[in-house]
């Protein structure tokens, strides 16, 4: 049976990591807008702070938790001090990335490493803890912010693909068993977002949106009962998607091709 359990403010807190910038920041000032109580966890407790600041006035409130992601005895603590401080979290966005591009022939050891450790333990981190805390009320919501880079191998994204990737396949995975408990898992995968991770980016963005588009498509996807899946920019998702289904040889030749990278 699909769960279709879409979480409000009156069922408890959002709790969103990565929330100190970008895609997670505009996200927690949206939910506080429209009224829910929001922790934020990031490691950079002065933009935490500065954010908390920014809500003052709206119907909601943003609750400061600083944290580093892979650090799992932390957010254990936090997922709990959550719990006593907010009644508990109905609604998790475990957004928290970090991208480094990679040069394949040239790999950075500690920025493989930090795109696994942030990027995929510091999503099973917050995970595993809001999931017993969910099982335990018999409700919950979790969306697992990855990306349109997990759908194949692209330029550059060797790191932060194979992790990406790797998100969606685990929340198609849980899907099978969170369902059972009446906890809704879904997997968010953007386009190209204006915000500090990609500044550096050294490829032009196709389809560049900003991060208050991105956080109304996310409260959108949200919202949707039937939605597994929050995808856009919509043009995009589904180019991406029709390279998905091409033979290697094509995708390789195409992706090179539109990228220039065949040349650089
Ligand atoms: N921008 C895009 O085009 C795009 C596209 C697809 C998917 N995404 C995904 O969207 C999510 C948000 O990205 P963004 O674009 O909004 O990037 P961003 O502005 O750089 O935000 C990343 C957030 O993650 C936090 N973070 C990084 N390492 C952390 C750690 N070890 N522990 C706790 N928090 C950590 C950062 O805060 P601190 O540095 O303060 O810890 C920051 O709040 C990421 O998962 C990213 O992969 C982005």
């Amino acid at each position: 049976m699909t769960c279709k359990f879409v979480a409000s403010h009156d069922d408890g807190c959002a709790w969103i990591t990565g929330a100190s910038s970008g895609i997670g920041r505009m996200l927690a000032l949206s939910l506080a807008n429209d009224g829910w109580q929001v922790a934020v966890t990031a490691r950079s407790s002065d933009k935490l702070e500065a954010l908390k600041s920014e809500a003052e006035g709206l119907a909601g409130g943003i609750h400061v938790y600083p944290g580093d992601v892979s650090d799992t005895a932390a957010m254990k603590s936090i997922c709990n001090q959550i719990a006593g401080d907010l009644s508990g979290v109905a609604l998790l966005v475990a957004n928290a990335g970090v991208y480094y591009p990679q040069d394949g022939l040239n790999g950075n050891a500690d920025e493989w490493r930090n795109t696994v450790e942030v990027n995929l333990t510091g999503t099973i981190n917050v995970l595993l803890p809001v999931i017993d805390a969910m099982k335990a009320v018999g409700k919950g919501q979790i969306a697992i912010v990855s990306s349109v880079a997990g759908y194949r191998g692209l330029p550059t994204s060797a790191a932060y693909g194979a992790t990406k990737a790797g998100l969606i396949n685990m929340a198609e995975a849980l899907k099978f068993d969170l369902d059972k408990a009446n906890i809704r898992i879904q997997v968010i995968n953007p386009g190209f977002v204006d915000t500090p991770a990609t500044a550096d980016n050294p490829f032009p963005m196709p389809y560049l949106i900003s991060p208050e588009t991105a956080a109304s498509e996310i409260r959108k996807g949200l919202a949707d009962a039937k939605a597994f899946e929050i995808a856009f920019p919509k043009t995009f998702v589904r180019q991406l998607k029709l390279l998905r289904i091409l033979p290697y040889w094509l995708y390789f030749k195409l992706v090179g091709r539109s990228t220039g990278w065949d040349k650089s």
